[in-house]
């Protein structure tokens, strides 16, 4: 065999199921020195559950895991990590307590006879983060490090075990465009290191920047493994859905009503003096840079933080600050950024998940209809092809893009008259993006209104009518559809207060 094929890594044949799932089916992939694997494909096709599995985290009920041509025998995090194999997930957020050096170090602390040896322990990973170009003092504390510095020390951490593998389970999902710059960069520089890489995400457009293959997986299987450089975007998508996306972005043209919500002269810690306004039958887009305040603004305007002065008016009739419930009991449904920590109930089911927000609608004397219910939730889990063999599933038990999908289903049943999404199709796969727009498409036709925050630029110029541009706590411009463009937008996305 040639030498730059030579496998690091090979999974034969593996398969994994779970109470009614199939979660992986008979798949065989290689990882080579060096090398960024792609894994892409829909929510639940079982990417991180093949990853668990490298881990240490879930056993394979059949087949085998080879490292370097020798097969690993009952693999557990334990010995998975002494094998080299380090795992960089999306939703790190530390909030440790631990200074950056012992974190990097827990577990293989440099001693001095009994002790730590704390100075050193602190040179060795100043000595590490300089290595891969981050300028983070070894002594800070790790719940002070934002997503993406905590990414990095964790990349950190997996150099200081001299790890041979390093897999990314959507690493780029909270960053910003220089944040995933910067980590794609200490990728770079690991492939020359000859580290082999897996690299996971649902933004096609970075596999493209940084993968060499591609592996596409589907319902549990692989569909295919090609060479980045011998396969296009639309093969790519139609392997991942499973049939071709003629129109991602579906927009019926449809008669503007009233103002449904508007938002006068808000101001708060991190923006100052915004006003924005949407109608019925309106999408209206508000674009600019991760943390140009954005989130903000809308949370601030549903009532979930305190803003400093400003007004907030639904249908025309003042809204209260602070007041979350008030404003959904006036039809407003927000779906917040961090779905994991603000929109879903973990240890309940996605019917139960799905129907909180709704319970006054679908039950108004407070009787349990149960077969109503189930008709609601069972028609939002297939018109947002939610997988999964039960709507009584925990939503623990789902993957990441699924959990999401259920977040959106709760909000869609409470039959808001205005919607505020804020990144709605993070982490969810291009197929049911599509289906998702199409669901907006249907609710602003049928009269609602949608606000949309999003870091996608062709999501906010594909499917708004309107487009308000932030920058630096400011509203820096609006525009009309046809003249938002890619260039216009970033154009005032980076404009300077008072250009
Ligand atoms: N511990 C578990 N118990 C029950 N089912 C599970 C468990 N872990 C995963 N599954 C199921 O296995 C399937 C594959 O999930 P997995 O998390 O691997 O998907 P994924 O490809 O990573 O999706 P996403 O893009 O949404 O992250 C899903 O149907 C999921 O519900
Ligand atoms: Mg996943």
């Amino acid at each position: 065999m040639e030498d730059a094929a030579r496998s690091l890594l090979e999974f034969r044949h593996i398969s994994k199921s779970f109470p009614g799932v199939k979660a992986l089916e008979d798949v065989s992939i290689d990882l080579r020195a060096g090398e960024v694997h792609a894994i892409v494909g829909e929510n639940g096709a079982g990417k991180s559950t093949l990853m668990k599995i490298l881990s240490g985290a879930y056993q394979a009920d059949e087949g085998q895991l080879m490292l370097e041509g020798t097969p690993v025998q009952k693999n557990n995090p334990k010995m998975s990590e002494q094998l080299g194999i380090a795992m960089i997930y999306q939703e790190l957020n530390v909030t440790s307590e631990l200074s950056v050096a012992n974190n990097v170090f827990l577990g293989h602390e440099p001693q001095r006879g009994i002790f730590i040896n704390k100075k050193e322990m602190e040179r060795r990973t100043a000595e590490l983060l300089d290595s891969i170009g981050v300028n983070v003092p070894p002594y800070t504390l790790m719940k002070n490090l934002s997503i993406a510095q905590q990414q990095m020390i964790e990349i950190a951490k997996a150099l200081s075990k001299n790890a041979k593998i390093i897999v990314f389970d959507e690493p780029t999902s909270s960053l910003t465009e220089t944040e995933v710059k910067e980590l794609f960069r200490i990728i770079s520089d690991l492939k020359k290191k000859n580290v082999g890489m897996f690299y996971i995400s649902h933004r096609l457009d970075e596999i493209f920047e940084i993968g060499d293959r591609v592996t596409i997986m589907r319902d549990g299987k692989k569909i295919s493994t090609s060479l980045i450089a011998d396969i296009t975007m639309e093969k790519i998508v139609e392997g991942i859905a499973g049939r071709r996306i003629e129109n991602i972005y579906p927009r019926t043209p449809c008669a503007k009503g009233d103002v449904f919500f508007e938002i006068k002269n808000l101001s708060g810690d991190r923006f100052e003096d915004v006003s924005l306004n949407v109608r019925s039958g309106e999408i209206v887009g508000i674009a600019g840079l991760v943390g140009s305040g954005r989130s903000e603004v809308v949370k601030a305007a549903f009532g979930v933080d305190p803003c400093r002065s400003g007004e907030v008016f639904v249908k025309g009739e003042k809204a209260p600050g602070n007041n979350p419930q008030k404003l959904s009991r006036m039809g407003i449904a927000f779906l917040p950024e961090d779905r994991k920590r603000e929109g879903l109930a973990l240890a309940l089911s996605i019917r139960e998940n799905s129907v909180i927000s709704a319970l006054r609608r679908l039950n108004p004397l407070g009787v349990v209809r149960r077969r109503q219910e189930h008709v609601t939730v069972r028609k939002y889990v297939q018109d947002l092809e939610i997988s999964t063999p039960t709507i009584e599933k925990l939503t623990k038990f789902l993957s990441g893009g699924t959990q999401q999908k259920v977040v959106i289903a709760k909000w869609l049943i409470t039959q808001a008259h205005t919607f505020i999404f804020d990144e709605p199709t993070r982490g969810i796969d291009i197929g049911s993006k599509s289906s998702i727009y199409g669901l907006m498409d249907e609710l602003v036709a049928q009269g609602a209104a949608i606000i949309m925050i999003s870091s996608e630029l062709p999501e906010v110029l594909g499917m708004s009518d309107r487009v308000y541009v932030m920058a630096q706590g400011r509203i820096a411009g609006e525009l009309d559809r046809k003249d938002a463009t890619q260039q216009s937008v970033i154009q005032l996305a980076f404009s300077q207060k008072g250009e």
